[in-house]
């Protein structure tokens, strides 16, 4: 087994080092045995109804469906005739057992302030908010939007909506006013959950301040819910404006989980696309449930007495998935925090994972490679012995990151499993199996049971082991989306169109002679920052929403924290652009979408390059930003200086 690490990009290309799970993980793993994966995955893939029948027997129903799944993808339905609840699924069930004293959530606040809510805590805080949100007006199938720190709170009002079959769609902290108020639009959103503020890096970063704003831009929302977090200065506006602890004061603890149909909307998650405003994904309620409470079970081998630990954002699906709906659903215990990785210093994460315990960790890439780059002088003060499984999502794993992760945090001792799968899956769709699978350094390895992925030509033709190419499903799983709030066309368009038959990730990817599979990234227009997919159309079009913008072109390109960072081309209406220009631009995306978009290289140009029939090219674009010679034809350009004087620039 080579471990040399001085060989950088060639090992992506050709890893071959292979790390089988070990012995003392497969004797207590919940899939044991290559033939147990294979047997589960060709049942599930030959008969899927009596698969997810099977599988459907760990939820608890209201009333049994009459259909496990009816009708073909895109517009599969699942488990229909069937009532259910998934706030029900995640809390009441476990209290007829010892649970009900067992801690559901470990929660870490940034200042270093801690609670614990077993069970029965959480249950007696969701019905309450549940019932303080019907006293608001919020019915079934009433939309709620959320924009929260990362507190108890936030779990308390998703497991509240979903107690009631009201949707919520969870804006991420980052994005700004204009973004929320896009959101609220586009759901027609009736009430905003959000806090005083949230504590970042001992900063306070104003919540309420920016919803505030949101609400000039949109009309839908009557009702603001305001939990007193950061104790900053916040304006309460009479009759629309409430206190969340106010609120909570006096009223029951006694609400029954409504009975909501398997197809009843839980939630919406805005999510970028190539192009035009963001898309906003809709999951439902037994098929989403069943997809994040299995794959919990057999991606993080969850037992009664782990600790888990997910790093993610509740603001982004990994959150809404692996922090809350699959881990509660299991009956385990979820650990929370609120606040930066490095904050009071660089040991933060590796200090919690010590103070609880922590027995599954589950974090991004980007986070791995700030980690590498602070040293491991912080991993190692801490007692990381608890740690007995590590898991990735967000964007490939560069092998020697891989590397750093199986060594100096599972201490080579740790299984390691790298989980593709997106907003729209709802759920982790290929991924080792930890007590299973031989990992490869970079590999999400093989589909879960339920997902039969192919890679194609842009023809719909199965390629070979080896070939890079399109990567689809070709077959309906209980966690899909089931469309894009209020635009079933551009569902059908963005995921369906591309490959006749298929659901169309726009991802690349390979398979190696082994069959793993190795995910290439993105091929439309999006790019990956930190884990999170931007739209670079959607920052071109907040740049040209300047006044002094005439032409903007957006491209990632190569950054060692962030994955990919974002490299803006600007021509402006008259001048040549400078440093103050170049920091009003920056600051103007910031406002236009948030600080996840802030441009890490703005470059003035009088000209972007052109074909003759006008179309930007990005390819040339993306070498420019990347620092590369430019590879292929440039023979279509209109302008052949323009490239001249753009990379002169760019020295
Ligand atoms: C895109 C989905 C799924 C939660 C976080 C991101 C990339 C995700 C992996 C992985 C390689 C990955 C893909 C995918 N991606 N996980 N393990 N290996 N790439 O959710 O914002 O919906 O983004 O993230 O490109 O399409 P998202």
């Amino acid at each position: 087994m080579s471990t040399n690490s001085g060989d950088g990009i060639e090992s992506v290309l050709n890893e071959t080092r292979t790390f089988p799970p070990p012995a003392e993980f497969v004797e207590q793993a919940n899939i044991k045995s290559e033939e147990e994966y294979q047997q589960m995955w060709q049942r599930a893939k030959d008969d899927p109804e009596g698969f997810w029948g099977e599988m459907a027997e760990n939820l608890d129903w209201f009333q049994k469906y009459d259909k496990v799944m009816e009708g073909d993808m895109p517009d599969t339905k699942w488990f229909t005739g069937g009532k259910i609840n998934v706030s029900y699924n995640c809390l009441d069930r476990h209290l007829d057992s010892w649970r009900k004293n067992k801690a559901a959530i470990i929660w870490e606040g940034e200042p270093g302030d801690t609670r614990v809510l077993r069970y029965q805590d959480l249950h007696r805080e969701v019905c309450k908010f549940a019932n303080v949100l019907k006293k608001l007006g919020v019915e079934t199938g009433d939309r709620v939007t959320i924009y929260m720190p990362m507190v108890p709170e936030l779990a308390i009002a998703m497991l509240a909506c979903s107690r009631i079959g009201a949707t919520h769609s969870i804006i991420f902290g980052g994005f700004s006013a204009d973004a929320i108020a896009d959101r609220n639009n586009d759901a027609e959103a009736k009430i905003v959950i959000t806090a005083d503020g949230s504590w970042r890096r001992g900063k306070e970063l104003p919540l309420k301040k920016a919803v505030d704003d949101s609400l000039e831009k949109s009309s839908t929302v009557k009702k603001v819910v305001v939990v007193q977090r950061t104790g900053g200065d916040v304006e309460m506006v009479p009759d629309r404006d409430y206190w969340w602890h106010e609120l909570m004061q006096d009223i029951s603890a006694d609400c029954e989980a409504t009975e909501l149909d398997s197809e009843h909307p839980l939630f919406i998650l805005y999510t970028s696309g190539s192009t035009g405003k963001p898309k906003g994904v809709l999951h439902t309620t037994a098929g989403y449930l069943l997809g994040t409470q299995m794959t919990s079970k057999w991606v993080f081998d969850l037992k009664e007495d782990d600790t888990y630990w997910c790093t993610a954002d509740i603001g982004w699906v990994t959150g809404h998935s692996y922090i809350i709906y699959g881990p509660l659903a299991n009956g385990a215990t979820t650990v929370m925090y609120e606040g930066a990785p490095n904050w009071p210093n660089e040991g933060r994460f590796w200090e919690i994972v010590e103070k609880y315990s922590v027995n599954i960790f589950y974090t991004a890439p980007t986070a791995i490679r700030a980690f590498i780059k602070w040293g491991d002088q912080w991993p190692n003060q801490y007692d990381l012995s608890s740690l007995r499984l590590l898991g990735t999502v967000g964007e490939p794993i560069n092998p020697e990151a891989w590397m750093w992760y199986h060594k100096t945090i599972g201490q080579e001792r740790c299984p390691i499993v790298d989980t593709w799968w997106q907003t729209e899956t709802g759920a982790i769709m290929m991924s080792p199996l930890p007590g299973v699978t031989a990992t490869k350094p970079g590999s999400c390895t093989f589909p879960l049971p339920g997902v039969v992925p192919d890679i194609v030509t842009k023809d719909g033709e199965s390629l070979p082991k080896g070939s890079g190419g399109l990567l689809v499903m070709r077959q309906s799983w209980p966690s899909m989306l089931r469309t894009l709030y209020g635009d079933h066309e551009r569902f059908l368009e963005t995921y369906f169109s591309e490959i006749e038959g298929c659901y169309f990730a726009g991802d690349g990817a390979r398979t190696d002679e082994d069959g793993y599979y190795w995910i290439m990234g993105r091929v439309d227009d999006v790019i990956n920052v930190s884990g999170h997919r931007l739209s670079t159309m959607e920052v071109e079009s907040a740049l040209v929403s300047h006044p002094k913008v005439a032409e903007a072109a957006v491209v990632g390109f190569p950054h060692e924290l962030k994955g990919e960072g974002i490299c803006c081309f600007v021509s402006l209406t008259e001048g040549e652009g400078d440093d103050a220009m170049e920091k009003e631009l920056i600051q103007h995306v910031r406002q236009q979408i948030g600080a996840i978009a802030t441009p890490d290289k703005i470059q003035f140009s009088p000209t972007l390059p052109k074909t003759r029939s006008g179309k930007i090219m990005r390819r040339l674009l993306r070498d420019i930003a990347a620092g590369r010679e430019t590879s292929g034809d440039t023979t279509t350009l209109e302008d052949a200086s323009v490239l001249e004087s753009l990379r002169k620039k760019d020295e």
